[in-house]
């Protein structure tokens, strides 16, 4: 009889599993058009995502190719609506009352990072920009131009070399990169090469938020359990953690011995904020420790590898464009700022020679906007509403498609939107509408770290040209996408040939 009974319930419980899943997911007539979804991967399976076929950026021009501006995208069990148009994003980005950013923007990363900013929202994300926010500004940045020019003499000094065919240079660029943070923000010289032990302790992070990113059906517990007891996860958790501590800890002694200064960095306002009784409900009441070792985790990790994926596609983008390289040299030795016959003298960068040079400023702009780094951005409906006659109820997720809306043709008329052109913005372009070029979202969640990001490129790139480097291409140098949290290029392998003066 209790068999009888069991049998039943399960039969019972499956059916209404199977009805509650088809409900879920087969579209509704009014629905927007899309891919038919499978029953638990969404698109993730037919879009090739999940077999590693296809990247985001790919998936979404090919669908916007296929459905028009506005269509459906089921992230996994997650029905998402993709806007691909500037006219979307502007109504998206300008009513921050209806639109917050969602937890689909980097899913289970909270399993990571909890209280890191891009996790947050209302006034505990108010109270966590505050601190951030003004460390990132420029007028804090250009004082640190001598750093970021030695972190680019480090790097050529010790993964260029001439003549050679380089195949790791994206790896090469993580250390640039997360040399820089280091330096700017926490004021600690990491020295990162390839294989240290951070930078590896960091890629196993991308790796496991990647993996749990592409599983967002995934319950929580058993996220936490697979964390907990991988080995090599935990490893990486301990090193990252005691790197965060060391930071805090050199930034209180320093504090304690020099009161009532004015933070210059970011980890001089994270541990000048210091409080444990911060709280919601007073947004200048600071962070608490915990709040602060998930920023510094949050800061080192968003610093550095959305930089260095956008430090690869420039090397990328130039060894196809031997043209481009040449006419930044000539630009520098316009202004008097290319190296000379003395090996031992180079003319110095500064801020405002640095500002002077149009067309380098020219092609980083270009290098931002082609290099899919982040093809998409998301936000979630925090009330009921209709953006282009798209119903959209309280709850509903929404993609931004960045990087469509970086290349669309209807945005941008003197060449190929798809093509690597710098001259684009000497031309017709020079006038684009401001948000045909979305690298870095837009509205009140838009990227904090975007100001330092376009020094930091603006200035690596003119490093290298100024030390008289040209990347060479290669028949292997064929390009591509592999995705993890950012887009880089799959195939990246140039030859490196040094200039004489
Ligand atoms: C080329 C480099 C970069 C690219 C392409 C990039 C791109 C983005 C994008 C698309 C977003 C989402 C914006 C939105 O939803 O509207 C974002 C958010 C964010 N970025 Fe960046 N970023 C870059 C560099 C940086 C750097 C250098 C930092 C820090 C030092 C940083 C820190 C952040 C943080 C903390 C957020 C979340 C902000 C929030 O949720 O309020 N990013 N970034």
């Amino acid at each position: 009889m209790i068999s009888i009974i069991f049998v039943t319930l399960t039969i019972l419980v499956i059916v209404l599993v199977y009805i509650y899943l088809k409900q879920c997911y087969v579209p509704r007539r009014d629905d927007l058009p899309g891919v038919q979804p499978h029953i638990f991967f969404g698109n993730l399976l037919n879009s090739g995502i999940l077999k590693q076929e296809s990247t985001f950026n790919q998936v979404l021009i090919d669908y916007q190719r296929r459905f028009g501006d506005k269509f459906q995208y089921w992230f996994g069990s997650h029905r998402c609506l993709v806007f691909c148009r500037v006219e979307h994003a502007q109504a998206i980005f300008s009513d921050r009352h209806t639109f917050e950013q969602s937890p689909l923007f980097l899913p289970n990363f909270d399993l990571f990072c909890p209280n890191g900013i891009a996790m947050l929202t209302g006034a505990k994300w108010k109270r966590h920009i505050r601190v951030l926010l003004p460390m990132l500004k420029r007028a804090k940045i250009v004082g640190h131009l001598a750093m970021i020019t030695q972190c680019t003499d480090r790097f050529i000094d010790r993964y260029l070399h001439a003549g050679q065919i380089h195949r790791n240079l994206y790896a090469a660029c993580q250390s640039l990169t997360m040399n820089v943070i280091g330096l700017i923000g926490f004021d600690c010289d990491f020295d990162t090469h390839v294989d240290s032990p951070i930078k590896k302790a960091f890629l196993d992070f991308i790796f496991h938020s990647t993996l749990l990113m592409m599983t967002p059906w995934t319950p929580r517990w058993l996220g936490k359990i697979y964390l907990r007891f991988n080995r090599k996860y935990q490893r990486a958790y301990q090193l990252v953690h005691k790197l965060a501590e060391k930071l805090v800890k050199q930034e209180q002694n320093k504090q304690s011995e020099i009161e009532d200064e004015r933070p210059k960095t970011l980890i001089a306002s994270l541990v000048s904020s210091l409080n444990e009784e911060a709280n919601d409900e007073n947004i200048s009441s600071g962070l608490n420790h915990v709040e602060i070792f998930d920023e510094v985790v949050m800061m080192i990790l968003a610093g550095y590898d959305t930089t260095s994926t956008t430090l690869a596609w420039f090397i990328f983008f130039a060894s196809k464009n031997p043209r481009v390289q040449q006419r930044m040299k000539d630009e520098l030795r316009e202004h008097n700022l290319m190296m000379t016959d003395d090996p031992n003298y180079l003319p110095s960068l500064t801020p405002n020679n640095l500002a002077s040079l149009t067309y380098c400023e020219y092609v980083t702009k270009e290098v931002l906007r082609l290099a899919p780094t982040a093809s998409f951005t998301t936000r979630i409906a925090t009330r009921d509403t209709i953006l282009d006659d798209v119903k959209i109820n309280r709850g509903q997720t929404i993609f931004i498609a960045l990087h469509n809306i970086n290349t669309d043709a209807r945005y941008w008329h003197h060449a190929d939107p798809k093509e690597f052109v710098p001259e684009r913005y000497l031309a017709e372009d020079q006038n684009h509408h401001p948000l045909a070029m979305i690298t870095f979202g837009g509205g009140h969640r838009a990227c904090i770290g975007q100001e330092l990001a376009w020094f930091e490129l603006k200035a690596a790139i003119v490093r290298l040209m100024q030390r008289g480097i040209t990347f060479e291409d290669t028949p292997e140098n064929t390009g591509g996408y592999e995705e993890l949290i950012t887009c880089f290029p799959k195939s990246l392998a140039v030859r490196v040939r040094f200039e004489k003066s």
